[in-house]
This record gives structure tokens, C-alpha cells and sequence, in this order.
């Protein structure tokens, strides 16, 4: 039997439906308020307010792909819907330069017409902005400058509460650890992968080296360095078979996801060609994507800062560019992903896979 659909009474209006006088009359121009409009102020309105609505979505987007991994297991089918959502997020962030070009249509002088009716209001308190990257997994000790004062001092009580609320729930990042951590194949029955893969990192490594003793174009200063370079590589790679060198990088900061967590996401990169590998891989290429396009949104304002008011210090009280620059280059959530390419080797040097892992790695039909 078929589920009754709720019929509408009255026709829907467009206007009322999309609410548009409350949002078309939403704009009001602080320095019409002091009785000198600046033209440009309704363009400085309205492009915050693009971003705060595209801000909304990608938080909407953020708490469905949530849901799916709260539950504990996550099918093939939910996997493919989560990289859906991370996919819809990285649409809109292309969107996010596109509207700075157009807020660069203003001039610095234009700006100065109504910079000073802003003052301590700034983007600083954007609690949704906040929202997203606690949502994502950004720790208070993750951001530039929170020793200083905390992130969220500068907004109002019911925003603090909110934002700081956020910090304490199972972020992104932690649900795509614990999710990893889950990954079937870290152990392979009899196999021993990780002995394998260790074999094959020795031989690419010295092929490096031999590669290095043999160059004529280097000087010998240049080949010591190279060779110091190598032996921090080998460093990396010696945290990934021994749990305590990994621990040290965790304690340094250096790395955050868990040792098990981490060697997961190894395997899924170098066998994504596995076919139950591959939508996982497309949902941590996505998170990459993801957090590159914050880190580029952040340079991307903070060039825009610069232009438009040079050294000046930022309505919300910051050092304006220095501190969106830094800012820029420091507030990542997940850089384990990124830097996840420092454990790659060549195709041709992986491990074959047995048989019988091959098989358990081929799709299977599932009774739901
Ligand atoms: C003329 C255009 C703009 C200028 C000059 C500007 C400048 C600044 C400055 C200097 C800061 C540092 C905090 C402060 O001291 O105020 C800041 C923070 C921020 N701005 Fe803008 N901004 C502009 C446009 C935008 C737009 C269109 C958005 C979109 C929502 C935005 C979002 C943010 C966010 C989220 C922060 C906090 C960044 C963080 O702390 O990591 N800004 N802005």
C-alpha cells in the first residue's frame, strides 16, 4: 500500500516560499545608518551573505556525511552517498573565489567610505565559519595564534556556546579515524604485508641512494645533502613500522591520526585499484581536496585583506594579513591524508596480493 502525500491547501507563492522579503530586506547599510551611504557597502553585504549561505549548505552537507559514520559501520552503498556530499562541498568552494573576485571590484579607497562604521565587527565571529572547521576536526591547539586569546572570545555568548559545543562532539576527523581503524585488511590472514612493503621500501630507497652516488652533475655538498633528505624520509618511514617512533611523531605534532588509522589509509591508496578500494579512495582524495580548497580560500582572502587595507590592523582586531597568512598556513585538519604520499612506491615495486586476498577484495553482493 502506498503512503498517502500530504497535499497542500493553498497554492505556494515563490516570494514566500524562498521567504524573500525577510532576505531582500536584509541588507542595511551601516553607513546609509551614519548618513553617508557608500555605494559599495551593499556589495560588501551581500557577498558575506552569499558566503554565510553557502556556509549553511556545507555545514547541512558536513552533518549528513556525520550521520552516516556515527552509526558505527558504514555499507559500500553510505560510502558512496558520503562522497556525494564531500564532492557537493568542493563545488561550492570553487564558487569561493569567484565571489572574491567580485568583492574585488571594490577598491581600498571605495572600502575606507564605510570601513570605519564597521569596527569590532569582522569575520573573526563568524560562528558558522567556526562551525565548519570544528566540525571538521580543527582542535583549539590546531589554530595560529590561540594561545593569545582563545578563537571564539570574540563572539557573543550564544554563538561561544554553540561553537565551543562543536568542539566537543565526534568531528569529521574522528570519525573517519575510527572508521579507518575499522578498515578489514590491515591484517591479511597469513600474509605479512607490512614485511612485504617494508622489503620494497628498502630497495626503492637504495635505488634512491645509488641514484644519488652516481649523479655527476652533483657537487659533493649537494649529494651530502640529498642524502640527509633520504635519511629523514627513511625516518618517516621507520615511525611507520615501529609504534613507538609513531608515537613520538603524534607527541611532536607532526602526526595525528592513529598508527592503525594511518597504515589503513596507506593501503587503500596503494591498492585503490582493488575495487572494494576504490570508493574509499575517493572519499579521502575528497578530504584532501577539501581541506586544500580551505587552505587555498585562506590565502585567497588573505591576499584580498592585503590589498584592501595593506598593514592596517582587521576591524575584528588582528594583525589583518600577517594573521590570515599565517593563519593560511597553519589551520589544516587533515594533512596525515596529505602527507600520506611521503609512503608511496611505485606500482611496480607494491606486493603482489595473493589470490585468495585479490578474491576477498573483489566486490561482493551484499542481501540488503
Ligand atoms: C574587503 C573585504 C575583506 C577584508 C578586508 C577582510 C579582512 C579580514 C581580516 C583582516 C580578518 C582578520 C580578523 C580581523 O582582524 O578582522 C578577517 C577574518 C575573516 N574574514 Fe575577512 N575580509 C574581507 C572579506 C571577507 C569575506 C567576503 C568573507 C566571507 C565570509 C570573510 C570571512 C572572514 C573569516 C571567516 C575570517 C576569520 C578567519 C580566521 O580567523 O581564520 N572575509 N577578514
Amino acid at each position: 500500500m502506498s503512503k498517502s502525500r500530504p497535499e497542500r491547501k493553498e497554492p505556494l507563492y515563490y516570494g514566500e516560499y524562498l521567504q524573500l522579503s525577510k532576505l531582500l530586506e536584509a541588507q542595511g547599510l551601516e553607513s546609509t545608518k551614519v548618513g553617508a551611504t557608500a555605494h559599495d557597502e551593499m556589495l560588501f553585504i551581500i557577498v558575506h551573505q552569499a558566503f554565510e549561505l553557502w556556509f549553511k549548505l556545507i555545514l547541512w552537507e558536513l552533518d549528513a556525511l556525520k550521520r552516516l559514520f556515527e552509526k558505527g559501520v558504514v555499507a559500500e552503498k553510505e560510502l558512496g552517498r558520503g562522497v556525494a556530499h564531500l564532492e557537493r562541498i568542493i563545488e561550492i568552494q570553487r564558487l569561493f573565489s569567484t565571489q572574491i573576485d567580485i568583492m574585488e571590484t571594490m577598491t581600498p579607497l571605495d572600502f575606507l567610505d564605510f570601513r570605519d562604521t564597521l569596527f569590532p565587527a569582522s569575520g573573526f565571529q563568524s560562528a558558522q565559519w567556526r562551525l565548519i572547521e570544528n566540525s571538521m576536526g580543527m582542535r583549539p591547539k590546531d589554530r595560529f595564534g590561540y594561545e593569545k586569546t582563545r578563537y571564539s572570545s570574540r563572539l557573543n555568548d550564544a554563538d561561544r556556546t554553540r561553537v565551543e559545543a562543536a568542539e566537543l562532539s565526534p568531528s569529521l576527523f574522528d570519525l573517519v579515524e575510527a572508521w579507518l581503524e575499522r578498515t578489514p585488511f590491515i591484517r591479511m590472514g597469513d600474509y605479512d604485508f607490512w614485511s612485504e612493503y617494508g622489503l620494497a621500501v628498502d630497495e626503492m630507497m637504495g635505488r634512491d641512494r645509488q641514484v644519488i652516488d652516481t649523479n655527476p652533475l652533483l657537487t659533493m655538498s649537494e649529494k651530502e645533502e640529498q642524502v640527509q633528505n633520504l635519511q629523514k624520509t627513511k625516518k618517516h618511514f621507520a615511525a611507520l613500522f615501529d609504534e613507538v617512533s609513531y608515537q613520538k611523531l603524534q607527541t611532536e605534532g607532526v602526526s595525528r591520526l592513529s598508527h592503525r588509522a594511518l597504515k589503513a589509509a596507506l593501503l587503500i591508496h596503494l591498492y585503490r585499484d582493488e575495487p572494494i578500494l576504490y570508493t574509499p579512495f575517493r572519499f579521502l582524495k575528497a578530504l584532501v581536496d577539501i581541506d586544500e580548497n580551505f587552505s587555498a580560500w585562506r590565502y585567497r582572502h588573505a591576499l584580498m585583506a592585503e590589498r584592501m587595507i595593506g598593514t592596517k590592523i582587521g576591524t575584528g582586531g588582528s594583525s589583518g594579513h600577517e594573521y590570515l597568512r599565517k593563519a593560511a598556513e597553519h589551520n589544516k585538519v587533515f594533512s596525515d591524508l596529505t602527507n600520506l604520499s611521503t609512503f608511496f612506491i611505485p606500482r611496480s615495486d607494491l606486493p603482489v596480493l595473493s589470490e585468495e586476498i585479490k578474491r576477498q577484495m573483489g566486490f561482493r553482493f551484499t542481501s540488503d
